[in-house]
């Protein structure tokens, strides 16, 4: 059975900063309250000609040239989003024709910002089953899009960004080892986008009730989180024989500082073996846990062979870990040149659109 491993991975954050002090414009709040109760100092908000597809596909292509892949060897794309561009056609499918992946399956995952571990186990599983060899795995996030920047509840906490990771099958032992995957729908109320799906189509009465915003009852989701994210650390350890003692690095879903306190606790594990950059983004959902991994690895913190736990919770409510052995990439005959495929990728979505098009007059002429 072939070992899936990860062998590439990118991040994008759009530059735009938004402050606490920024915010202590919008809404009464302070600097202070939100350090000492998040830990978040600032996060980075999506310019209007960003969206989750554009982040995605500029992580994705980091990703695959760290992994030395071509895009058009790539046979499955899964993104992970809590706030994908469509409710369809896929955010996957729109990353897949900006990067050119010409044989790739794409689809979207949803489970909120536990997103990115349920995403990444599906491709190892899949990697595994021996049916794909290379896997693009996406977090990617336009949350500030659906906050509400009046609610001062939810609108310190969420930021924008993305991360995505290439998985590629070998058989040398390493790389995804053991992963635990959690919900429990009772809990759907406590997080959720509740406007603009089948349930509460968008009309003007949904947006009068700012039901297209994210509504959170901060407190339950604290509890929740506090009570789940040691257990999965310690699951996903046992499944595998280890210990926290075994693991280098554990990279959490970057929240609340205090509910990662809590976790450290729950584990009686040091703080600093956390990889911790909730200051800097604040939560990006799906994105947060390859972004902080990534820069982990991108200051020679994550180093090859060190065993690293991912942990994450969410809405839905779902939580989950994974414990994986870090690999980078595996070696190659030849170094695959990225950039060309960002313009082949362009050329080749603009002549099958125009071609479509063509194709329809000539049927229509037909009939
Ligand atoms: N600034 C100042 N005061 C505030 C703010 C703010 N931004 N927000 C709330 N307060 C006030 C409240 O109104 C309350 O005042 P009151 O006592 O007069 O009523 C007081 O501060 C305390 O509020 P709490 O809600 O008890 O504050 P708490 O310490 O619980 O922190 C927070 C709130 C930060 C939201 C916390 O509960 C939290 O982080 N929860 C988890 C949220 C989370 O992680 N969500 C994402 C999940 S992942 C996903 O799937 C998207």
């Amino acid at each position: 059975m072939p070992f899936a491993h990860i062998t590439g991975w990118g991040m994008y954050v759009p530059e735009p900063i938004l402050t606490n002090e920024d915010l202590s414009k919008l809404v009464e709040t302070s600097d202070e309250w939100i350090r000492e109760r998040t830990g978040i100092r600032e996060r980075r908000i999506a310019r209007d000609t960003d969206f989750p597809s554009t982040m995605g596909a500029e992580a994705a292509l980091q990703a695959l040239k760290i992994a030395n892949l071509a895009p058009t060897e790539l046979d499955l794309i899964i993104c992970a989003s809590s706030s994908p561009e469509y409710i369809f056609p896929s955010t996957a499918c729109i990353i897949q024709d900006r990067i050119g992946a010409t044989k790739a399956g794409a689809f979207d995952l949803q489970a909120a910002c536990t997103g990115f571990v349920y995403a990444l186990n599906m491709g190892a599983q899949a990697i595994r089953s021996g049916s794909v060899k290379n896997v693009l795995v996406i977090g990617t996030e336009a949350l500030s899009r659906f906050v509400n920047w009046k609610d001062r509840n939810t609108c310190i906490l969420f930021g924008d960004g993305a991360g995505a990771f290439v998985l590629q099958a070998s058989d040398q032992p390493g790389g995804v080892m053991s992963a635990v995957m959690h919900s429990d729908g009772s809990g759907a109320d406590t997080l959720s986008l509740p406007g603009g799906g089948s349930r509460h189509p968008a009309t003007e009465a949904t947006v009068r009730e700012g039901k297209h915003f994210i509504q959170m009852d901060g407190k339950e989701v604290f509890r929740f989180a506090t009570r789940v994210m040691g257990r999965a650390v310690t699951e996903a350890l046992e499944q595998v024989h280890l210990t926290t003692n075994d693991v280098q690095w554990i990279v959490p879903h970057q929240a609340n500082y205090r509910i990662i306190e809590s976790a450290a606790k729950h584990l009686k594990t040091p703080l600093n073996k956390f990889v911790v950059n909730v200051e800097r983004y604040g939560n990006t959902s799906t994105a947060s846990i390859p972004i902080a991994t990534i820069e982990a690895a991108q200051k020679s913190q994550i180093k090859t062979k060190d065993k690293v736990v991912f942990v994450a919770f969410g809405a839905g409510l779902t939580w989950g870990a994974m414990v994986v052995e870090w690999t980078g990439p595996l070696p190659a005959k030849k170094k695959v040149r990225i950039e060309p495929y960002r313009l082949f990728a362009r050329l080749r979505s603009f002549f099958r659109r125009v071609l479509r098009r063509l194709e329809g007059i000539l049927a229509r002429k037909e009939l």
